[in-house]
């Protein structure tokens, strides 16, 4: 079965969502029209900026007298002191849940959507896919989802589970994730996560390291077992969630496992309800998760989270989203093995709002698995918040950015105007921020847009990579929301820095949450020191209640990045480069190890360089090597295809397939010309600018291992694959 590689970020296919733009694209210009009229009348309203001056004088951070190594240190202004707890007596994931169970039993808590139908198409090469017909979300309250943890705990203890032996989950983000974790949790259980994008090696690595004893998993995952069973010698047991959705052929994988107790999660959950066990519950300093995501070089590292680090980050993000409560809803979709959502949905559980699930491949009408005609869960659900990860919003707004230029004429004009008018509100420097003029542009223009979310979108969190200031500025006006952007890593538990919703300014991520400090450390070899000018820049260490216990099993990677200083505070070095604005938010401008010394001495930064060329359109991947024997540095670029095509044709250049243009001399100058205008216009160097570049036909996708599924790239894993290529560009 062909599903499109499901789990990854990337598979958003937003091409597709865009579709739904321009079939909303006749009415707009319809509408637009007349808006352009009415904005006409209204144009002389007063400008004005006090807006802007009253948020942008705030302090947002403090510095702080803090142990350890000397930096600059800074606190969240609004909290004189550090926050641990959401309340008292939520001091670790199980009590919280316990707590908020019991005080929103009767609100609704997770939903799922039931399935109407199901079918396979075939498409015109013989691939197949999958194509759903679902309908309303079903939802459970509070009080049933806690019934159903602990009897799913009791199930598991029943079923021979010893509490000291972990559980694994592996699979797709859905309620039972959920449920199954919070089970364990209530019974001291450590949950092991392992990110499903890793591979074979991946898994059986960290479920070997580990000693897994039982593993839950989807059926997706599950019909990769029989494979690699014989590597897995500490299972014994295998609990699989249902799936209505699954082929009656694929049920027949369960005979293949008769070595392990298999059972389907509500056998466990039945066998628990007759057979009742005591909680067992944690401590805040006991490991809740341990974490496997992808490291940049060799094996994953599990990073040990305990319930003290995961309710600190609710308790902190709690109090940057305002009025959180019942009635938000929230559309979980990112893989629950990715710190961020997991650290999202303690977050909206602690405030008893409802999620509902969803999944890249069903969010929109136009999603691939969503049967043409039937609605997306996006439009069943309307969810008023959102978790999105950079690389999706970069497609969101290239998406719209190509139809809209396909579209031209009246339509794009009106885009253009209603596009500066609102970004000229936002900037302070037009009044009719918030009044009937942007009531019209957000009606009439960008409604369209917002719809595809479900419309009711208050606010969006960004996490996982920096998101560059465009990309926030063109999603603030086109969904007419406010994005926070969060920084963090799964070494501090998500948790780290967030932006607050009423700052409007963009590419920072905010003053440190309130749970943590974060201190800049100089960094004399990068050049980057505290007492730069015009701000202090320097490493990025982040100290307080978020910060993990370090890696299992590897004490010696543990003591590199992990400090715990004087005062019995931890620290953890992120290896990012960052400085300080006056207001105190922090913004990330480098990464230690991207940073690459010349033969003559120069240092470049190749993530600043790639952030730099990444604006050309001919560009989709781009990767910027350094030897250090040279210098010069080259550039590896996966083009656009569309775009790459589309300039062949225009300048009749002959090729009969696509990787023959990429190999073209013409071909690569005109994307090398690009890439120096780019350049040229960031103000780099000449040492800064690629002497010589490749064009690769393929892009990079984290199923190909060359991109990490929050699409940071992976340079050892494309040093090793395109090693002629690079070696080539040298000589
Ligand atoms: C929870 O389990 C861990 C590991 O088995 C153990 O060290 C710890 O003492 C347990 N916590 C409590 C509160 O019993
Ligand atoms: C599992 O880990 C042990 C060391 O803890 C190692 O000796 C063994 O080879 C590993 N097994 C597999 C299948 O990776």
């Amino acid at each position: 079965m062909e599903d499109g590689g499901g789990d990854c970020l990337n598979m958003f296919c937003l091409e597709k969502i865009w579709q739904n733009y321009v079939s909303f694209a006749k009415e707009y210009s319809l509408y637009g029209i007349i808006g352009a009229l009415l904005l006409a009348v209204i144009s002389p309203l007063i400008f004005s900026s006090i807006n802007a001056h009253k948020t942008k004088n705030r302090k947002r951070a403090v510095p702080v007298d803090a142990g350890g190594e000397p930096g600059l240190t800074m606190r969240n202004s609004r909290f004189s002191s550090l926050i641990q707890f959401p309340w008292d007596g939520a001091t670790t994931v199980a009590a919280l849940f316990e707590q908020v169970c019991e005080k929103h039993s009767k609100d609704r808590s997770l939903g799922m959507r039931k399935l109407i139908s199901r079918e396979v198409v075939e498409s015109g090469n013989g691939r197949k896919f999958e194509k759903l017909h679902l309908g309303e979300y079903v939802w459970q309250t509070y009080g049933l989802t806690f019934e159903r943890a602990c009897s799913f705990a009791s199930g598991l203890i029943k079923m021979g589970h010893e509490r000291d032996s972990h559980v694994a989950i592996f699979s797709d983000t859905r309620a039972e994730w959920f449920i199954a974790a919070q089970g364990c949790f209530r019974q001291n259980i450590t949950v092991v996560t392992i990110y499903a994008s890793l591979g074979e090696d991946a898994l059986v690595h960290s479920l070997n390291e580990t000693q897994v004893s039982t593993l839950i998993c989807d059926f997706k995952q599950l019909k990769k077992l029989p494979a690699i069973s014989s590597r897995l010698p500490s299972i014994k047991r295998v609990i699989y969630f249902e799936d209505e959705a699954v082929d009656a052929a694929d049920g027949g994988i369960v005979d293949h496992l008769k070595h392990w107790t298999t059972l389907s999660f509500a056998e466990v959950e039945s066998l628990g309800r007759t057979n009742p066990a005591d909680p067992t519950l944690p401590s805040s300093t006991d490991v809740a998760v341990v974490m496997y995501t992808s490291g940049s070089t060799g094996y994953p590292k599990g990073v040990m989270i305990t319930h003290g680090n995961i309710v600190a980050t609710a308790a902190a993000v709690r109090t940057i989203i305002p009025d959180l409560g019942p009635s938000d809803v929230y559309m979980a979709y990112l893989p629950l093995a990715h710190v961020f959502e997991l650290a999202a949905e303690v977050v909206m559980f602690s405030a008893g709002c409802a999620i509902g699930y969803s999944s890249a491949l069903t969010m929109t009408d136009t999603s691939n698995k969503i049967k043409r005609g039937t609605k997306g869960d996006a439009s069943v659900l309307k969810p008023t918040l959102m978790i999105t990860v950079p690389a999706i919003l970069d497609r969101i707004r290239d998406g719209v950015l190509k139809k809209v230029e396909e579209k031209g004429g009246v339509a794009k004009k009106l885009f253009n105007v209603g596009y500066k008018r609102r970004l000229m509100a936002i900037d302070g420097k037009w009044l009719g921020a918030w009044g009937l003029e942007r009531l019209l542009w957000d009606n009439f223009v960008f409604k369209p847009i917002r719809s595809i979310v479900g419309g009711r979108i208050r606010l969006m969190l960004s996490g996982g990579a920096p998101l560059y200031a465009d990309t926030q500025r063109f999603i603030n006006i086109c969904l007419g929301v406010p994005i926070g952007q969060g920084y963090g890593l799964t070494e501090t538990c998500a948790g780290a820095a967030f932006s607050e919703f009423d700052d409007p300014s963009v590419g920072r991520v905010g003053p440190p949450l309130p749970c943590c400090y974060i201190k800049l450390v100089s960094w004399e070899e990068g050049g980057y020191t505290i007492s730069d000018s015009p701000m202090p820049r320097g490493e990025v260490v982040v100290g307080g209640h978020s910060i993990t216990k370090g890696y299992y099993n590897n004490d010696e990677k543990t003591n590199e990045v992990y400090k715990v200083d004087e005062r019995g505070m931890r620290w953890f070095y992120t290896g990012d480069v960052g400085q300080f604005h006056p207001d105190g938010c922090l913004e990330i401008i480098d990464r230690k190890k991207d940073i690459v010394k010349l033969q003559h001495g120069e240092y470049i930064s190749l993530g600043k360089i790639e952030a730099a060329l990444g604006t050309s359109n001919y560009v989709e991947n781009i990767m910027v090597y350094a030897d250090p024997f040279h210098n010069y540095c080259v550039a590896l670029a996966v083009p656009s295809r569309q775009i790459l095509e589309k300039w062949a044709r225009d300048a009749g250049i002959e090729y009969s397939k696509f990787e023959e243009l990429c190999q073209s001399d013409r071909a690569i100058q005109e994307v090398h010309q690009s890439l120096v205008k780019a350049a040229k216009t960031a103000g780099l160097d000449k040492f800064e600018t690629p002497e010589k570049m490749a064009l690769l036909p393929d892009p990079w996708t984290p199923e190909t291992g060359l991109v990490t599924a929050a699409l940071k790239l992976k340079r050892e894993q494309l040093k090793a694959k395109f090693k002629d290529e690079l070696h080539k560009l040298y000589h």
